[in-house]
């Protein structure tokens, strides 16, 4: 039977999986990756732990396959987006820690950009706003930082990448400097109506042009990998970032399909086709995928803490011993008792974008309990999810017929239901919740013939449980205006 090999670099783990062409995982391996926060704001990998676990575990999960009679075509790679690794081409070695995605410490060069009035054309040709969740301030900051690195990166010593483009370069012995469209449309300085790296944004944030890895198409054949670093030779035939992964491999390819993941933080995505959906409500436009030499491109909201709030219920607050008991604490209470966490540990990301409001628990009594913090911590993940769905119909004046969801939270039953309940919209939980790593793989399958293209592959995905809207609408209004009230106290605190 046809197989691929799947790598899904996430922010806390890298996993390889094998995914045989009836879309099921046959074995993988994962290993966790250590974050590093060295300053207030500050957010690192090392870049060298990230390329040994991609070869640890793709070389464990490929042993764990001998024996299965898996002909594997190809390598699919699905990764966390906008983080920023900057090497020495002759040596291939980073010169500095990888900046990941959470880093701020390119907020003051944003924020400069807009006091100069220039987000609205940064947004015109990216899709973007301003932020420095995106890839361009980052590297900026290690080219104005590290000695030398601007003088090393003008000479075209210096290679730049986001995960994927690093990990290609790694896989096929330093020959391959190319990203797919995906991501290069999170970095801030890509043209998503173009295609292309826009020559004023990289004069704008001061990145010699000469870095740049090639943009080539999400199922590309980019390379083969060096046979003595695996073992074997494959074609790497899809890169992807990991949020437009999960929108394949949730099977969301056609325009109005909607998913979102629910992990350390929310990202939902709602597919808008072959157009470009220019938000009025600060959600993004971003490139979905890019095929055949046709991009289709979706809209993207993203909230910053949903597990990563019950995490700090679990490891800070000690109310439970871990996720799962969450559900049974929530189940437990017959209301919320008017308890509301709004999550702003890191501040507020989309549709408010405030990175200095601060996290609060309001409507708090006498009567409060563990129970109900926890509840509150569940709770908050759907009244964001609410506010994105809600900004994201505005925006393209479509609403979903059913929502996708996936990532580490999904497995709570009475979430999934309050979901429902809170978005007015039936949620579809998928069989296999490998979301991420399908994506990688139906793109590198669909390529090199596992599957005749992406809808074959996705034709192989099967639902684990619906979840519809059973809350009286008037209950649904009074919850979400008590959220509203508690996100204006929030906001007001930053
Ligand atoms: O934009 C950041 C996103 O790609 C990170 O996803 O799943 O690695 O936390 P994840």
């Amino acid at each position: 039977m046809k197989a691929v090999l799947a790598i899904d670099q996430g922010t806390t783990s890298t996993r390889s999986l094998l995914i045989d062409e009836m879309a099921k995982v046959r074995c993988a391996a994962q290993i966790e990756l250590k974050q590093y926060y060295p300053a207030d704001g500050w957010v690192e990998h090392d870049p060298e732990a990230i390329w040994r676990d991609v070869v640890a575990t793709a070389c464990e999960a490929l042993e764990k396959a001998k024996g299965l009679a898996l002909d594997i075509t190809a390598i699919g790679i699905a990764n966390q987006r906008e983080t920023c690794v900057l090497w020495d081409r002759e040596s291939c070695k980073p010169i500095h820690p990888a900046i990941v995605w959470q880093d701020r410490r390119g907020a003051d060069l944003c924020r400069r950009f807009i006091d100069e009035g220039l987000e609205q054309e940064v947004t015109d040709r990216t899709g973007l706003l301003l932020d420095s969740y995106f890839t361009a301030s980052k590297l900026a900051w290690l080219l104005d930082t590290i000695p030398s690195a601007r003088k090393q990166a003008e000479e075209g010593r210096l290679a730049f990448g986001t995960i994927d483009c690093f990990l290609l370069w790694r896989l096929t012995g330093g020959k391959v400097h190319a990203t797919d469209a995906t991501n290069a449309s999170r970095t801030l300085l890509f043209d998503i109506a173009k295609m292309a790296w826009c020559p004023d944004l990289c004069r704008m944030f001061g990145i010699p042009m000469q870095i740049l890895p090639e943009v080539r198409e999400t199922d590309a054949l980019f390379g083969l990998s060096d046979k003595d670093i695996l073992g074997l030779s494959l074609p790497i035939a899809g890169m992807v970032g990991d949020q437009q992964g999960a929108l394949i491999g949730q099977g969301c390819l056609e325009r109005s399909d909607a998913k979102i993941t629910l992990g350390t933080g929310g990202f939902a995505m709602l597919n808008s086709g072959g157009d470009i959906c220019r938000s009025r409500h600060r959600m993004l436009s971003t490139v979905a995928c890019y095929s055949g030499g046709v991009a289709s491109y979706a809209i993207e909201g993203a909230f910053f803490v949903a597990g990563a709030g019950i995490k700090w219920t679990r490891d800070k607050l000690h109310l439970v011993a871990s996720a799962a008991e969450t559900e049974a604490m929530a189940r437990s209470l017959t209301d919320n008792g008017g308890v509301y966490l709004v999550p702003a540990f890191v501040g507020l990301g989309a549709p408010h974008w405030n990175p200095s409001a601060r996290a609060m628990l309001t409507g708090m009594t006498f009567a409060t309990g563990p129970e109900h913090i926890v509840r509150a911590a569940l709770e908050c993940v759907a009244y964001q999810s609410a506010d994105l769905l809600s900004a994201m119909a505005l925006d393209s004046g479509v609403r979903p017929g059913e929502l996708k969801v996936d990532g580490g939270m999904v497995a709570n039953d009475w979430l999934c239901q309050f979901l429902a309940d809170i978005l007015d919209l039936d949620i579809v939980r998928p069989a296999n919740i490998e979301t991420t790593a399908l994506g990688a793989a139906f793109l590198a399958g669909a390529r090199t013939g596992v599957w005749t293209a992406l809808p074959d592959a996705v034709s192989h995905l099967a639902t684990d449980r619906r979840f519809s809207p059973a809350l009286p609408r008037a209950e649904r209004g009074r919850l979400l205006a008590g959220w509203r009230e508690a996100v204006g106290h929030a906001l007001g605190s930053g």
